[in-house]
C-alpha cells in the first residue's frame, strides 16, 4: 500500500501523526484523490480557519488501512470517490455520524447518509460520448439496449465501478429482470469488447469503431484541455458530450465524498473542514479543478462543462443505488458483459 504524506503550513510528522489526540487546531485527512484535485481545497481551509490538514494520499487500501489502525487511528477525515467507497466505510464501521446545519443545508438530501455517515462533494454524471456529426440531440440510457445501436456502442468493463454504479441505478428503476435484459441487449450492440477506460470510447469513436458510448462528463475537460495530451485532445474533438436520462428520471451521477472517521481524534476540526467544502468558494473550486459539477445547487459549472447543457441529477437516492451493486455486478457476469 503507497502512501505519500503531505503537510499544509505546518511541520507535523508522523509522530505527531501517531499522537494526534487533543492537538488543536489540526487534523490528519486520508485520500485517495489526487494531490493536484486536493491541494488547492486544503490551502484554502488553512488560509481560512488556520487549521493545519495532515494529508495522507492512499492509491488504495483506505478501509484496510483503517481497520489495521483500529482505536489508533489518527484519521479524522477521509476522502474518496464513488458511492461504492463511501458505502463500504460505513459497512466496515470506520465511519461516525456527523449532524451539521451547513452540510445538511448545502447537499441535496440524495447526496448524503441521512444519518450523516458520509457526504458528497462534488458530482461525475454517467454521460453519452457520441461521434460528432451523428444526428442526436438526447438520449435515454434505455436506448443503449435498442436494436438501431447494434454494432455501434463502446463501453468499459461492466464490472468497473462506474458501470455497476449505473447498471445498480437502472435496478433502482427498472428491477433486476429488466436490467438483466437491458444488459443483454447493450451487450449485444457492442461494437468491441467491453473494457479500456472511459477516454477510450472518444478513441475508438475517432478511430470510426463505434457510434457511441458511456463514459464520464470529466473526461471531456482532462482531454480537451489538453492534460492528457495532444493525442486526447483529438479524441476530445471527434465527440459530442449527451447527457443521458432515466426514461423516467434524471442523469446518473456518481460523487466524491467525505466522511469522519470512527475514531477521530480532531472531530470538531472535520467537521469544519467538511463544512468549509461545501462553502461557495470551496465547491468553486471544486467546479474549475476537475470538470467536476458541485454538490451544492446553485454554484455555477466551469464554462466547459456548462456546454453539457443542464444537468438534472437522477433523485433517486444513492444509499439506494449502492445497495443493488451486488445484484448489478452479478448481473454483469450472468450476461457475460465482458465476454
Ligand atoms: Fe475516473
Amino acid at each position: 500500500m503507497k502512501s505519500v504524506i503531505r503537510t499544509f503550513l505546518g511541520a507535523a510528522v508522523l509522530t505527531q501523526l501517531a499522537g494526534g489526540a487533543g492537538l488543536a487546531e489540526e487534523l490528519n485527512l486520508y485520500t485517495t484523490r489526487e494531490p493536484k484535485l486536493v491541494e488547492p481545497l486544503l490551502e484554502s481551509f488553512t488560509k481560512e480557519t488556520g487549521i493545519t490538514v495532515n494529508t495522507i494520499f492512499l492509491k488504495d487500501g483506505l478501509p484496510e488501512r483503517l481497520e489495521q489502525e483500529a482505536a489508533a487511528s489518527p484519521a479524522d477525515v477521509l476522502m474518496t470517490v464513488d458511492i461504492g467507497n463511501l458505502v463500504d466505510l460505513v459497512d466496515r464501521g470506520l465511519t461516525q455520524p456527523v449532524n451539521s446545519e451547513a452540510l445538511n443545508a448545502a447537499i441535496p438530501e440524495n447526496l448524503r447518509d441521512k444519518d450523516g455517515n458520509w457526504f458528497a462533494l462534488s458530482l461525475r454524471a454517467r454521460a453519452l460520448y457520441a461521434a460528432k456529426d451523428l444526428d442526436l440531440a438526447s438520449f435515454h440510457y434505455e436506448d443503449l439496449a435498442k436494436p438501431e445501436w447494434k454494432g455501434k456502442v463502446c463501453i468499459r468493463s461492466g464490472q468497473h465501478p462506474y458501470n455497476v454504479a449505473l447498471t445498480a441505478a437502472y435496478i433502482t428503476h427498472h428491477g433486476a429482470d429488466e436490467t438483466k435484459a437491458w444488459l443483454e441487449g447493450v451487450k449485444a450492440n457492442l461494437a468491441r469488447t467491453a473494457g479500456g477506460g472511459d477516454r477510450d470510447v472518444a478513441r475508438d469513436i475517432m478511430g470510426g469503431i463505434c457510434e457511441i458510448g458511456i463514459a464520464n462528463t470529466y473526461y471531456v475537460g482532462l482531454m480537451r484541455s489538453g492534460a492528457g495530451g495532444p493525442e486526447q485532445e483529438e479524441w476530445a474533438k471527434a465527440i459530442k458530450l449527451i447527457l443521458p436520462s432515466f426514461e423516467n428520471g434524471g442523469t446518473q451521477v456518481n460523487v466524491s465524498g467525505a466522511a469522519v472517521a470512527k475514531n477521530a481524534p480532531n472531530k470538531d476540526q472535520a467537521v469544519k473542514l467538511l463544512e468549509y467544502l461545501v462553502s461557495d468558494a470551496a465547491q468553486k473550486i471544486y467546479a474549475e479543478a476537475n470538470y467536476e459539477y458541485p454538490v451544492k445547487p446553485g454554484i455555477p459549472v466551469s464554462p466547459l462543462v456548462g456546454e453539457f447543457g443542464e444537468l438534472q441529477v437522477d433523485a433517486t437516492d444513492l444509499t439506494a443505488i449502492a445497495r443493488e451493486r451486488k445484484t448489478a455486478s452479478e448481473l454483469a457476469e450472468t450476461v457475460g458483459f465482458d465476454n
